[in-house]
């Protein structure tokens, strides 16, 4: 095993990929950031310089950080922020995970920019369980905001301008035709392409014309083979798929489209967004290009997400628990929350929105990461008390306003509050979509760990019909997964890894909605299972910290 080493400089530049340029901050200087390629086993060293003006930490989405959960890089969950002019080191070991995942930045929505892939290949002598690829090919669909006064400024972020393929919004928009994203095949060769949603908001579809893809691995966990023409991506999910140049030679359109998942309104895709595929002697003539989903096309992101199946007995594959020690049921909603003074609302009434899970809404701390005030035993930055329940059943998916308690539910409780879990515990959580939020689409992650997703489906959760239907053979071991419109997933995990965990759903605009938890994984019996120091340079707060502004 090496170690991998890294310097991000992070620094506001200036870049210009639409009509206007537009400063942004990046990483070394680039959008998407570098590559960080290593192997299953090593470590990783990535020194933070932040020469910009944003209070930053960058997270490693998807990497398990065993016994280094300093080194997550939530804010105000695992540290304080890396303020303008100071720096941070991330190190951590990368075992027991292989495939493609992504870093990227944790504070408000800066992740817009500030991402990149994370690569991790077998350990040396180590075969991928699949036919060697002659190329390898990150692929990062981003979305971008033509913006002049500074997406930062804005949160939500408002609908987007574009999105873009490798930081290329292609020949769909203005201006930015002559940067396009191309990859040069050789006819007869076979590609590994690592596939990162790395938008803010947006579910993806993502298609090559006629030509089919073979999935072998989600979220860096290998899979059964999957054969597909589409795929879907819930912002901050990966998949690494092989695709063999095996069409007559010519040129062909690769092409994403946005999934909006909303019921009820056939919407016909926005312009596909274009990547080209180059068969070597090509001569140019116009690419064929794919038939893109609906933007509603449930139905078609539901088979995707929905039929690959875990590699069983394939590297790093555990089968999955049978015994469950903490059983939880988590409901999605959203509701109001009244208006804090000197801010403007967008809510009905002049109120704000408010997401909650169990209806409760997460508070990101403003004084202390909510790890360092565990570690410390320092009081009144969360509590521990987040309910197993919500706090009353309901008809989940039908929910309509009609007496007293159902207002209630529209009202939220703002708390930062955590549920403690034993180490080495087994947890199962059934995340229910409600009538609550809106017939939408939340891809729920979850740091530090893997879930299996052992039970997906539309309609209310029922404990006895659907527990008897659960796969608890070859489900998809991941760690982020789209609670579909209407529906709900079972998921379990193991709480092998001490520290403080958030579970959150990844679409950026709701985090400030506060659909975020924190799990408190309690310190195994040894030195060995338990969350170790504080590193000594781990960022402090001040007292102006960046906070999630809602
Ligand atoms: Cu990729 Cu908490 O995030």
């Amino acid at each position: 095993a090496a170690i991998v080493e890294h310097v991000f400089h992070v620094g506001n530049v200036l870049v210009k990929p639409l009509c206007n340029e537009q400063m942004i901050p990046a990483v070394n200087g680039t959008l998407p950031g570098p590559t960080i390629k290593v192997r299953e086993g090593d470590t990783l060293v990535v020194h933070v310089i932040n020469n910009s003006t944003y209070n930053i930490t960058i997270h490693w989405h998807g990497v398990f950080q065993l016994k280094s959960s300093w080194m997550d890089g939530a804010n105000m969950i695992t540290q304080c922020p890396i303020q303008p002019s100071n720096n941070f080191t991330y190190r951590f070991d990368i075992t027991g995970q292989e495939g493609t995942l992504l870093w990227h930045a944790h504070v408000v929505n800066l992740r817009a920019t500030l991402h990149g892939a994370l690569i991790i290949r077998p350990r040396s002598g180590r075969p991928y369980p699949f036919p060697k690829p002659y190329k390898e090919v990150p692929l990062i669909f981003q979305q971008w905001w033509d913006l002049d006064v500074g997406l930062l400024n804005l949160r939500p972020a408002p609908l987007c301008d574009a999105y873009l393929i490798n930081g290329l919004a292609g020949d769909s928009y203005p201006c930015s035709k002559n940067r396009m994203f191309k990859l040069k095949v050789v006819q007869g060769k076979t590609y590994l392409l690592r596939i990162i949603n790395a938008a803010l908001n947006t579910h993806l579809f993502f298609k090559i014309a006629n030509h089919n893809m073979t999935v072998v691995a989600l979220d860096a966990v290998y899979t059964t083979p999957y054969v597909t023409d589409v795929m879907v991506l819930t912002p901050g999910q990966s998949v690494d798929a092989l695709f063999t140049a095996d069409q007559p030679t010519r040129l062909y359109h690769m092409s994403i489209s946005p999934y909006t998942s909303a019921h009820g309104i056939p919407v016909p895709a926005n312009n596909p967004i274009n990547g080209l595929i180059v068969y070597e002697g090509a001569t140019s003539s116009s690419p064929a290009s794919p038939l893109m989903p609906w933007m509603n096309d449930v139905a078609t992101a539901h088979k995707f997400s929905s039929n690959i199946t875990g590699l069983v007995g394939g590297p790093h594959w555990k089968p999955v628990p049978r015994h469950v020690d903490e059983k939880m049921f988590v409901t999605m909603g959203l509701g109001l929350d009244p208006c804090p003074p000197k801010t403007k609302c967008i809510g009905p009434y002049g109120h704000r929105y408010a997401g909650s899970l169990n209806n409760r809404t997460f508070m990101i701390p403003e004084r202390l990461s909510m790890q360092e005030a565990y570690f410390y035993n320092i009081s009144g930055v969360y509590t521990d008390d987040f309910p197993a329940q919500p706090p009353r059943k309901f008809d989940y998916t039908n929910f309509k306003v009609q007496t007293d308690s159902d207002f209630k539910m529209m009202f939220p409780e703002r708390k930062t509050s955590a549920k403690t879990i034993k180490f080495n515990s087994t947890v199962e959580i059934v995340v229910q979509n409600t009538g609550i939020i809106s017939a939408e689409s939340h891809p729920m992650h979850l740091h530090g760990f893997n879930f299996y997703v052992v039970g997906y489906g539309f309609g209310n959760y029922d404990p006895i019909r659907d527990a008897s239907k659960l796969n608890l053979v070859n489900p998809q071991l991941r760690n982020t997964i789209g609670v579909p419109p209407g529906g709900y997933v079972v998921l379990r995990f193991i709480a092998n890894n001490p520290g403080v965990w958030m579970f959150h759903c990844h679409m950026d605009a709701h985090l400030p909605y506060g659909i975020m938890m924190a799990f408190i994984v309690q310190n195994g019996p040894t030195p060995d299972t338990s969350l170790p120091s504080p590193p000594s340079n781990l960022p402090q707060c001040t007292r102006d910290p960046t906070i999630y502004e809602s």
